[in-house]
């Protein structure tokens, strides 16, 4: 979900795009594709918990290219395709440039806990320098609420900020069960870094800071802030009541609307970078903006959206949560540097939007789960007061001329990116998991392949395609690419479309994508993708100071990773689901939740580009669902 050839990167809006202050780093950063950076890295920091996980291994040279031949051939024509052949042949050979680079792999993985994680920690996220809106920071919808009176939204609101509490005490105390993969237990970093965590803009690169000490939130209200001190006089977590007050309160003393100080950090980070400078120059705004960074996530109460026509509630949330619905709705009320920030908003559309370098969806969407059931349980009604007399301390932005100009800026630019995201929100509940299992597939390759149908219908091509695998087996393991599109793939898609194949045939042709998709999976979640290794063996050349190998700029390499279809599997047992936007100008992002009985989909495109519409889109995939679902249930009455 990162992107550096969004259809930002040629606008002077955000002028030269990447930038590093970083000598080793900054020519890598330039040399990357746009599949290359949406490697989401771990995020190294002292609080790595030890649980001697495997290292992340390096893949045999000729594994990953015979491998990546394979998913270049969709993209290729004969000639190409013998011309990336002969292209890869040479670069393989013992005595070539791709045996040298293996070798510095192979040398890096004994001296490091994870050869890709340091390298991309830096150039994937915190120098990068698009909007973290749309671009990186995905939203995920909560199930929508149906607040009667303000008094409602604010006891949810008490309720969700206890629940995250008591689940940070169970992450500070080791008691959440670790997560597994099959018997293999998985890196539980990620949980550790989602609560407390907050990007700090600078003029070149960012960097993470992590606080997960502090005692207080910051919650939103008409774009002022306010600290709300979460324990009591003897460190006991405060009652529901005492913090509903709390809210309370902060409602009454901010009615009227503040300088949207929080809009800047919706901006390319080189405008935030520098707006940030000029805002901290006043110790008062330092105070301030340090309390925001060190709280231990934000509260956004927003003000109600207004719909777009023909808009679902779903898609309007998640509007809401990826970008505010721009300046004039809710774009202000944020602080998008913060890791997490819970947005609720008046009319009951509720969830989060996360900045993503310290962590992947999963955590997020476990996390999310656990606050959803212990707000339906009521789990803090009823507790006692403790001992507590605090205020809410409201946090002062003092606002001159040159960040007023920036808040003009910036308030233009959320404008341009929310008008510019095309998203449908799609509850498909024909059938879920259920059916798919019962038909002996897996699930997630199922709708991967039914994406991939769904594309080749609208735009009679290839797509390629990317899936976030976990590699959360190994030490600081974060993703893989999946690469979906396949020959199979396309190869099942041409047959579904072919009126002179048989039923038997289009089941033969499904079951074969599937079980390519599903072979793949497997082998990305154990570090056996291509993408990774041909990143790796890129930054090795360049480390080495060796020219940028010609595989690079081949067809087979550019249309492969040239990413139509990003993707990803976020699932949470409550009604909810993830988005976020594009790779590609030219691409779709669909995040999904595959439910027992239903799937919940987000879906996205430009507006921009003339070739897609997530409308469309999400008509194709209903479509594709639907008919790979009636030619399984054909097949097997026809048995019967
Ligand atoms: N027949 C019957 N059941 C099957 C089956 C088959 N042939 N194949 C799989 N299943 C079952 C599985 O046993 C599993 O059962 P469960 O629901 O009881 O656990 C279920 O179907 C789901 O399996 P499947 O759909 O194959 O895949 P998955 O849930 O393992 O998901 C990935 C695959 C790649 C999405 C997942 O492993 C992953 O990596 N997730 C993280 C992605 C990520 O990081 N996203 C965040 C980016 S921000």
């Amino acid at each position: 979900m990162l992107h550096l050839e969004s259809p930002y990167c040629d606008t002077k809006m955000y002028g030269r795009a990447i930038a590093s202050t970083n000598k080793i780093l900054r020519p890598k950063l330039f040399n990357l594709t746009r599949a290359e950076t949406s490697i989401l890295p771990s995020f190294l920091n002292a609080r790595n918990v030890s649980q001697n996980l495997p290292r992340l291994p390096v893949p045999a040279l000729k594994q990953t290219l015979d491998k990546f031949l394979l998913t270049a051939k969709p993209h290729l024509s004969d000639k190409e395709f013998a011309s990336t052949t002969e292209l890869i042949k040479k670069f393989s050979d013992e005595n070539g440039i791709g045996a040298k680079l293996q070798k510095y792999l192979v040398e890096k993985a004994k001296s490091t806990e994870n050869w890709l994680s340091e390298w991309w920690l830096h150039s994937a996220y915190l120098d990068f320098r698009y909007p973290v809106i749309i671009h990186s920071s995905p939203a995920l919808v909560y199930p929508i609420e149906n607040f009667k009176t303000e008094h409602e939204r604010l006891v949810y609101s008490a309720r969700l900020i206890l629940a995250v509490m008591e689940y940070k005490l169970l992450i500070d105390n080791d008691k959440i069960p670790t997560d597994m993969m099959g018997k293999d237990p998985l890196d539980m970093n990620q949980y550790k870094q989602v609560i407390g965590t907050c990007r700090i803009p600078g003029l070149k690169r960012d960097k993470l800071e992590y606080y997960p000490t502090s005692k207080h939130v910051v919650v939103m209200h008409n774009n002022h802030f306010f600290k709300v001190h979460l324990f009591g006089d003897n460190n006991q977590l405060i009652s529901e009541n005492q913090l509903l007050q709390q809210l309370h309160d902060i409602m009454e003393q901010s009615v009227a609307t503040a300088p949207p100080i929080g809009i800047l950090t919706s901006d390319s980070r080189d405008n935030w970078g520098k707006a940030y400078q000029q805002l901290i120059k006043d110790p008062e705004n330092e105070a301030s903006a340090k309390e925001i960074q060190k709280s231990l996530f934000l509260v956004c109460l927003d003000g109600p959206m207004s719909p777009l026509p023909n808009e679902n509630r779903k898609t309007i949330a998640g509007r809401q949560l990826l970008h505010g619905g721009g300046s004039k709705q809710n774009g202000g009320n944020r602080w998008y540097d913060k890791t997490i920030q819970f947005i609720i908003g008046q009319d009951g559309l509720v969830g989060l939007n996360y900045e993503h370098s310290p962590s992947e969806g999963q955590p997020v969407a476990v996390i999310s789960d656990y606050i959803y059931e212990s707000i339906k349980k009521e789990s803090g009604k009823g507790k006692p007061d403790v001992p507590y007399n605090k205020i809410p301390e409201r946090l002062p932005f003092n606002v001159n001329d040159e960040i007023q100009k920036a808040i003009l800026v910036a308030s233009k630019n959320v404008d341009e990116q929310a008008d510019g995201l095309d998203l449908f929100c799609l509850h498909f509940d024909s059938f879920g998991k259920d059916f798919i299992k019962s038909q002996k597939l897996s699930p997630d390759s199922f709708i991967q392949i039914a994406l991939q149908y769904a594309f080749y219908r609208v735009h009679k091509t290839p797509g390629a395609h990317y899936e976030s695998a976990a590699t959360r087996k190994y030490a600081h393991g974060r993703t893989e690419t999946i690469r979906s599109c396949s020959i199979e793939s396309i190869d099942f898609a041409k047959t579904m479309l072919d009126n002179t194949k048989s039923n038997a045939d289009k089941v033969t042709a499904l079951r074969k994508a599937i079980d390519g998709h599903k072979k793949y999976t497997v082998e990305a979640m154990n570090g056996f993708g291509v993408d990774r290794h041909l990143l790796g063996l890129k930054l090795a050349a360049m480390e080495l100071g060796e020219k940028i190998p010609e595989i690079y700029s081949d067809p087979g390499y550019v249309r492969s990773a040239h990413m139509r279809i990003s993707t990803s599997q976020v699932a949470t047992k409550c009604d909810g689901f993830m988005c976020f936007g594009p790779l590609v100008p030219d691409g779709y992002a669909c995040c999904y939740n595959p439910r027992p009985k239903d799937i919940n989909f987000g879906i996205s495109a430009f507006t921009a580009h003339p070739d897609t519409s997530a409308v469309k889109f999400k008509d194709a995939l209903v479509n594709s669902l639907n008919d790979m679902h009636d030619i399984l249930a054909k097949t097997q009455k026809s048995k019967m």
